[in-house]
């Protein structure tokens, strides 16, 4: 085994950029946990330590609007206090420029107080605008992130599933390619933008978020890995998948081999949080419910137990 010491080291001190990048070449995946509610920041750093997996913990603006993490500046509090950089790191997910509700959202200032707060690195989401439109918003956030050695992530393509209303019928969703990042525009907005990582829909959609649906059991869903392939081959940057709960594990498997790098897992843990607090009216079981979820999720089903120390002996060399 390589020595904990010496890996825990290596990946305390190396930039997100890095380890991202290093993980994309090596198809190693590093999973994202979306904060609900601040009390499922503890777990989710204890069970990433305990399984030595590298991952990111992150929160959205449906995080905090919708559900219970607050703010982006509680969340960076309630990180302090356990985080560990060896582990783990803090990414700010979806600022979207319209968001769910079709209303426009002051990302700027979002973006821009994450910034400030210390936040590993942001996403900034104009898939809702038109290719040239999502280009020049994304440039503006890259400049302002970089400047302060900050990675981004952005999204083009439609990731269904957040907005109100049912979702269109999966099937006939993923065998038209309905909102599907196109290939060629990949090529033109990464070289255009000099994002990071890039968000991408390939037959993955967000769990619901509002209404009784956000309780229901999401759909499973599939990836189209012949897509990702040609995007991958076009854009040479680590790819995201968000909507990360509940997509076929052989789509998963096949999707990290291909070149998606972060996963975003949302609904999976919330619903665990929220369950096991409405059946006990314990935090503390509430927070041993996203461990065992996190736990299941790491060992049996990405199979990723042990990849901080495979990162840490890349980033080595
Ligand atoms: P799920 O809630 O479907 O896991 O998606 C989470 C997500 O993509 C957050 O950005």
């Amino acid at each position: 085994m390589y020595h904990k010491e010496k890996f825990e080291k290596i990946l305390f001190k190396s930039s997100l950029a890095n380890i991202m990048r290093k993980a994309f070449e090596a198809h190693i995946l590093v999973p994202a946990f979306n904060v609900a509610y601040l009390p499922m920041v503890k777990p989710i750093v204890e069970v990433l330590t305990e399984l030595r997996c590298f991952g990111l913990l992150e929160v959205a603006l449906p995080d905090i609007e919708k559900f219970g993490a607050q703010s982006f500046s509680a969340v960076k509090q309630e990180y302090g206090k356990y985080e560990n950089k060896a582990y783990t790191r803090l990414h700010l997910d979806h600022v979207p420029v319209i968001d769910e509700d079709g209303d426009l959202v002051d990302w700027n200032v979002l973006i821009q107080e994450a910034l400030d707060l210390g936040y590993d690195s942001v996403m900034i989401d104009g898939s809702r605008l038109g290719l040239e439109e999502n280009i020049e918003v994304t440039k503006k956030v890259v400049k302002l992130a970089h400047a302060k050695n900050v990675p981004v992530e952005a999204e083009l393509g439609a990731v269904y599933g957040h907005e109100k209303g049912p979702l269109p019928p999966y099937e006939e969703l993923f065998r038209s390619g309905k909102g599907f990042t196109d290939v060629e525009e990949a090529k033109i907005f990464v070289e255009k933008t000099r994002t990071d990582w890039l968000s991408v829909a390939i037959g993955n959609v967000h769990g619901a978020i509002s209404g009784a649906a956000k309780d229901e059991k999401k759909v499973n869903a599939r990836l189209n890995i012949e897509h990702l392939a040609k995007i991958v081959s076009v854009t040479n940057v680590p790819i995201v998948l968000h909507g990360g709960s509940g997509i076929e594990k052989e789509s998963v498997l096949a999707g990290i081999r291909n070149g998606v790098t972060k996963i975003n897992i949302g609904t999976a843990i919330r619903q665990a949080y929220e369950k096991e607090l409405w059946k006990t009216g314990r935090v503390e079981s509430a927070q041993n419910a996203v461990k065992e979820e996190i736990r299941q999720l790491i060992v049996n089903y990405y199979g990723i137990r042990g990849s901080a120390e495979i990162l840490g002996a890349l980033l080595e060399k």
